[in-house]
């Protein structure tokens, strides 16, 4: 079947079968989407489904008519983007592409849509994504540096 949707921005036509997942569909169209267990554990195939961290393993092709999905690759011009890399780097966050784009991308959903989230937030964000060679705190330490870069980005 064929659908239209908007991919990272851009309205697209996609042909695929209806009963793949689309996880499996984005990963022929985009580097970003690194499918791993394909059950809906690892969190490697998080894309952002209408703005939210969705897992696409779990995703029917076909029920994405029309809808918005987002992956690393549409938010790399942005300036959270930047601020992420930034915290990262100053973390010394070294994260191997198993989980880096979802990684990435699961930080731009929490910068995005919150200046400064409660703990609760930041750790449900960190355990969307199993990872199985970088410890928590590495992580959260990166979180708090990317929201720190934002905040100076913004207010100076
Ligand atoms: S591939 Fe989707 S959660 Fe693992
Ligand atoms: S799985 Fe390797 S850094 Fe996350």
């Amino acid at each position: 079947m064929t659908i239209e949707l908007f991919l990272n921005g851009e309205h697209k036509k996609l042909t695929a079968q209806a009963d793949l997942a689309l996880s499996q569909v984005l990963q022929l169209e985009c580097r970003g989407v690194n499918p791993g267990c394909g059950k809906g554990y690892c969190g490697c195939c998080t894309v952002l489904l209408n703005g939210k961290l969705t897992y696409s393993c779990q995703i029917p092709f076909f029920s994405v008519k029309n809808q918005s999905i987002m992956t690393v690759e549409g938010i790399q011009t942005s300036n959270i983007f930047s601020d992420i890399l930034k915290g990262m780097k100053r973390a010394k966050l070294d994260i191997c592409d198993y989980c880096a784009p979802a990684r990435t991308l699961s930080f731009y959903s929490l910068l995005k849509r919150a200046d400064r989230p409660n703990n609760q937030e930041i750790q449900e964000v960190l355990s969307s994504i199993h990872c199985s060679c970088t410890h928590i705190p590495l992580l959260n330490q990166a979180i708090f540096y990317s929201l720190e870069e934002k905040y100076t980005r913004l207010h100076g």
